[in-house]
């Protein structure tokens, strides 16, 4: 049990597990920090309880990683998931978390950048877990938001740690849509304490 995590019924790998260095034998280390499941998915994932999205929802899952969220919300909320990311290495680790807690994943290998109004269309919400890192995603994020409320997406719901650009994404979203930064601390599966910002874009 040291080389895994249980939480909401679900479990999760970490890299020390045999099954997920077999993966990285294999296929390779991910390239864009989708090397484990960050702590910040377990913070929304808490939040999500208190907060929770009505059921069977089209929810992208973006910059997914090894798929934390996307297994929360496919288990908790029946979501129909769409899990997203821009490195393509990271589906392998997707798959094996899926199959461990029985989901069957959707991945699409697409930047931020490259989700078009049409995509945005289908999703009434956007998501991420510590997926605002750098200038670049936090510029990318607005740019995306801004097509995704065009293109009716109800809500976005990003956790991270605290860094500069969440900040600065944050400062942007209030001055511009209904928006709130939330401080959600938790202690199981670990000890943790994120922010998450949870824009109402088009809300019902
Ligand atoms: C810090 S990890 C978080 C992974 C997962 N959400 C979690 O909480 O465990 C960031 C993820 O975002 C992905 N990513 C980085 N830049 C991206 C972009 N421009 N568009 C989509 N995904 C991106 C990375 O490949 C990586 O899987």
């Amino acid at each position: 049990m040291k080389h895994q995590l249980t939480a909401h019924g679900l479990t999760f790998l970490k890299p020390s597990h045999p099954s997920v260095k077999a993966i990285r034998k294999a296929h390779g280390d991910a390239n864009l920090h989708g090397t484990k499941v960050w702590d910040s998915s377990f913070v929304l994932m808490d939040f999500l309880l208190i907060e929770p999205i009505p059921e069977g929802r089209v929810v992208f899952d973006i910059g997914c990683g090894w798929g934390p969220t996307t297994l929360f919300l496919a288990k908790s909320f029946q979501s129909r998931v769409l899990s997203i990311d821009a490195d393509a290495s990271v589906e392998p680790y997707l798959q094996l978390h899926c199959e461990l807690n029985g989901i069957s994943p959707l991945f699409w290998q697409r930047r931020l950048n490259q989700l078009k109004a049409a995509d945005l269309s289908m999703a009434d919400t956007l998501l991420g877990g510590d997926i605002c890192f750098w200038d670049s995603l936090r510029d990318d994020w607005k740019k995306l938001i801004k097509r995704a409320q065009k293109a009716g997406v109800r809500q976005v719901l990003i956790a991270d740690p605290g860094r500069q650009p969440f900040h600065d994404l944050t400062e942007w979203a209030k001055s511009k849509y209904q928006a709130e930064l939330w401080e959600h601390s938790i202690t199981s599966p670990i000890k943790a304490s994120k922010y998450i910002l949870e824009i109402s874009l088009n809300p019902e």
